[in-house]
């Protein structure tokens, strides 16, 4: 689609891999702790039609981008709301976020607000109901990291990188967490370049595997290492998964800084980031919808998987 805004004209488009790369300027600028360019692929394959540019119809300069994540029939996501600072005011914005709300259709549409945009995003945009907890952005510029044996799994829990038919085991795990089928989702995660994940086993003489949790790592556009998520059933797990994704790296890499975003409720999470160093920083971000919240296990999520794109 074609439009003017004033004098210039732009063009409004669904992403393509090729603009990948451009693309993440937009976020990068604002400040976004988000995966690089693997990360917008998954999204991507994901949602082949969710992601939405408007580009300049002279040059193909990307000027603004929005998100609207397809993440089940009755569920999606708005993210990625970003104008680049010298086109904002002309509608760039708006006429994105119609393309992505339009997108999205009956769904119930969710997003992750700045303080600094709730009133708008409750009041003209309509999203008025807003979960109990906050996104709450945890970082470690010079992790203290665990270099003893309480930093090692602990004698119940294994933990290994999910191969082969160990996949399936994660996406049936997840499933028990979101309760959705987010398969997709999961298999893109682990198969993003440059992503360590990690599954957590309880050891047992059963013949089935008990998964009790998994959790990735990957870079972030900012230049830290982004954990992200970790679900697991229960604080051991969580803390073997953490420290197993944080002894993967090397010394030079942990002096890049650690990012986590975590569910301001779940308090065995924040305790658990604080004892790798890890504080709580003042960026906080709302959980707003358009029909009602979407509850979710807040217990057995450590980490949230991404406030961009979201799934939780
Ligand atoms: C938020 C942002 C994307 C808006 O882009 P923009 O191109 O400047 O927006 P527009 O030019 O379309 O906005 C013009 C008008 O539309 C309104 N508008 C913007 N987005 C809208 C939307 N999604 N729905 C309805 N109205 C919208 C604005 O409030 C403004 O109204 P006003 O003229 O009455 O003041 C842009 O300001 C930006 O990139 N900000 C920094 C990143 C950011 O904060 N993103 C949101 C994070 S939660």
């Amino acid at each position: 689609m074609t439009f003017d805004q004033t004098s210039a004209k732009f063009v409004l488009r669904n992403l393509r891999c090729d603009d990948i790369p451009e693309l993440i300027a937009l976020p990068r600028v604002e400040g976004r702790e988000m995966g690089q360019e693997p990360e917008i692929l998954s999204w991507l394959n994901v949602d082949p039609s969710g992601i939405f540019v408007a580009e300049t119809e002279e040059d193909g300069e990307i000027v603004g981008c929005c998100c609207g994540i397809a993440l089940s029939d009755t569920h999606g996501y708005i993210g990625m709301y970003v104008v680049k600072s010298k086109y904002r005011g002309l509608g760039l914005g708006r006429v994105l976020w119609n393309a992505a709300i339009n997108r999205l259709g009956n769904r119930n549409v969710s997003l992750s607000s700045a303080p600094k945009m709730l009133g708008f995003y409750k009041g003209k945009a309509g999203f008025s109901f807003t979960a109990k907890w906050t996104v709450d952005l945890y970082i470690a510029t010079d992790p203290v990291l665990p270099n003893n044996a309480s930093s090692r799994p602990l004698p119940f829990t294994v933990v290994v990188e999910p191969e082969g038919s160990f996949i399936q085991h994660v996406i049936n795990y997840d499933y028990s967490v979101h309760k959705y089928d987010r398969s997709t989702i999961v298999q893109e995660t682990i198969g993003e370049a440059g992503t360590l994940t990690l599954m957590a086993i309880e050891p047992s003489i059963e013949v089935s595997l008990k998964v009790t949790g998994y959790a990735s790592m990957k870079k972030s556009i900012q230049g830290h290492w982004l954990i992200a998520p970790v679900y697991a059933e229960d604080y051991s797990s969580a803390r073997s998964l953490v420290h197993g994704l944080i002894n993967a790296l090397s010394d030079d890499q942990l002096k890049e800084g650690v990012v986590a975003k975590l569910v301001s409720s779940n308090y065995e999470a924040a305790k658990l980031f604080h004892q790798i160093g890890m504080k709580k920083s003042p960026y906080q971000l709302q959980r707003l919808f358009t029909k009602e919240v979407f509850e979710i296990p807040e217990s057995k999520i450590f980490a949230l998987q991404s406030s961009i794109f979201c799934t939780e």
